[in-house]
């Protein structure tokens, strides 16, 4: 149930005015709904509650730090892909034991900045990136904690601009670079294997490309082996107009199907569908101040 509604003829969030809170604090003002982004959280948490899950939340979603603490507080970790949202997520509290770098391209200072941070795990998309966080390891004296992101070649069957999961898309490792890349990585006495991580898009509202490439996940864990954890991306996708969105429960199922078998812990890394709909921005427009006015 959405805590935005109209009451008197007036829209509130829960019970709060927002023409009052515009008012008080000027616009566009950004207002956020505690209650509806526990709901929202404890939703997913609840489904995947029979599963040793983590929910990463994904801050780009949004990196106001009152929300990243707030999903901290509800427990969860963060999914940061800059030093940037690294220091948000650490300044908001987060455990940097919940706390996971992906993203492309990071660079040399964003890795020592994770590393003296003793993160949870890097995610790596590229060879080249693979042997920068190896050297950057070596020098600083650590095990770097390894998690590679692997491309299915799965469609996920929404926007062409936010499908990363396609062989074209340039997201993440094929699977026989990744197979190579794993056998580096347990030469290397700079890197720990720990992780094969996915996302495989964003705003999905179908579960058979979730399916279709959590099957080809756990087969290649199975192969590859010796990991700790499996990171399944984000990619819930939330309703905008008359859209019918993906149920947790029904997400749940298909983790169930395909990734429990694995036996490992897993990673979750939402971000849209944790935030979009607790937040609103009122505005006052400019014919509303100059009723005000006349
Ligand atoms: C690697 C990764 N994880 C998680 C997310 C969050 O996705 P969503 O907001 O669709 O849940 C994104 C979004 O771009 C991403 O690139």
């Amino acid at each position: 149930m959405s805590a935005f509604a109209y009451k008197n003829g007036s829209l509130h969030a829960e019970n709060l005015n927002l023409a009052d809170l515009a008012e008080k604090h000027g616009t566009p003002l950004y207002v956020y709904s505690w209650q509806q982004m526990a709901d929202t959280y404890n939703g997913l948490a609840n489904a995947v509650s029979d599963f040793d899950a983590t929910i990463v939340y994904a801050i780009k979603a949004n990196s106001a730090l009152g929300v990243v603490k707030s999903f901290k507080d509800l427990g969860a970790g963060a999914d940061v892909v800059s030093i940037g949202e690294l220091k948000i997520a650490l300044a908001a509290g987060v455990d940097p034991r919940k706390i996971v770098f992906a993203g492309v391209a990071k660079q040399q200072h964003e890795l020592v900045f994770a590393l003296q941070n003793n993160i949870l795990q890097i995610n790596v998309e590229s060879l080249p990136e693979l042997l920068m966080l190896e050297q950057v390891a070596a020098e600083m004296g650590v095990v770097a904690p390894v998690a590679l992101r692997v491309n299915p070649n799965v469609d996920a069957k929404t926007h062409a601009k936010i499908t990363t999961g396609k062989a074209e898309n340039k997201f993440g490792v094929e699977f026989p670079q990744a197979i190579e890349m794993a056998e580096y990585c347990k030469k290397s006495t700079s890197l720990s294997l720990d992780a094969l991580a996915m996302h495989i898009g964003s705003q999905l509202m179908d579960l058979s490309p979730f399916r279709a490439a959590y099957r080809k996940l756990a087969a290649l864990a199975k192969e590859i082996g010796g990991l700790k954890r499996l990171d399944l991306g984000g990619g819930l996708g939330i309703k905008y107009k008359d859209e019918v969105v993906i149920d947790p429960v029904d997400y749940a199922a298909v983790l169930k199907d395909e990734v429990a078998p694995v036996g490992l812990p897993i990673l979750l890394e939402p971000g849209r569908s944790l935030i979009a709909h607790p937040c609103m921005t009122p505005t006052i427009t400019l014919s509303r101040w100059l009723s005000r006015r006349l």
